[in-house]
């Protein structure tokens, strides 16, 4: 694992210089996006990398890590419509070019498995975007996650709400109680992980992952067993690292 402490101004720039390297040798990479706020800076870079005609992902994919459940599809905290604002609206995917598990499917396990095959049809990640949870969760694998789960239906914990209350005017009780998200091994299958944390908040969340010892109730802590993972994090968030 490589741990990069750096300004938070670089971070955004950093990130997209190991895509942008991914892209040259690879133009129809694979790439797993995450959502929330830790990615926006390097997804800020990307778009103006993209629209000064310096990088292209006119032939790359997209995978988001996961969504809530039982969001109306275009409601504007699903993750599928905050990577669309954030990111695909911003760039040049191709039309359908990046995918997201189904919040509102009917039938929730046959779209975890659906999305599981997407993936692999696609030819798997080759480079995964991460932010982590102040408890240590990386996509919705919440603390007592298996170190092997792959892509279902997972509930989210009452710290998770409360975090992401912020995205919902501030109301707790709007934030859904259930998501569909990418397991831990789905997220270890990715060729390479790079993994952004800014702020005191995630200090701990940081130190466990770096330092701790892997534990299913630390998930982020299973990156520990990927062989080209790389951390970008400003000193607020390395503030506990020994
Ligand atoms: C989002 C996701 C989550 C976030 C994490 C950190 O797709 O999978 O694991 O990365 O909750 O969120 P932020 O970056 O908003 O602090």
């Amino acid at each position: 694992m490589e741990v990069i402490i750096t300004p938070a101004p670089a971070i955004g720039g950093l990130v997209v210089d190991q895509i942008g390297a991914l892209l040259d040798r690879k133009p129809t990479a694979v790439l797993g996006l995450a959502t929330g706020s830790s990615p926006l800076v390097a997804y800020e870079e990307l778009a103006a990398r993209v629209n000064d005609g310096r990088l292209s992902l006119a032939r790359a994919r997209g995978f988001t890590l996961d969504e809530y459940v039982g969001l109306p599809e275009g409601h504007p905290c699903s993750y599928r419509s905050v990577i669309d604002h954030e990111l695909v609206s911003r760039v040049d995917f191709a039309p359908g070019a990046v995918m997201g598990p189904d919040g509102t499917a009917p039938d929730l396990e046959a779209a975890c498995v659906q999305y599981e095959h997407e993936i692999s049809t696609a030819g798997g990640v080759d480079l995964q975007i991460l932010g982590i949870g102040t408890d240590g969760h990386i996509a919705f694998n919440e603390p007592g996650s298996s170190l092997a789960s792959r892509t279902r239906v997972k509930t989210l914990t009452d710290q998770t709400r409360r975090d992401n209350a912020r995205f919902f005017d501030g109301d707790v009780d709007a934030v859904p109680r259930h998501c569909l998200t990418q397991g831990l091994g789905t997220i270890m299958d990715a060729r390479h992980v790079v993994l952004v944390a800014t702020g005191r908040g995630k200090a701990a969340a940081v130190r466990q992952l770096v330092e701790g010892a892997v534990s299913a109730l630390w998930p982020a802590t299973i990156l520990q067993h990927h062989p080209h993972v790389t951390v970008v994090i400003d000193e607020p968030a390395a503030a506990q690292l020994e």
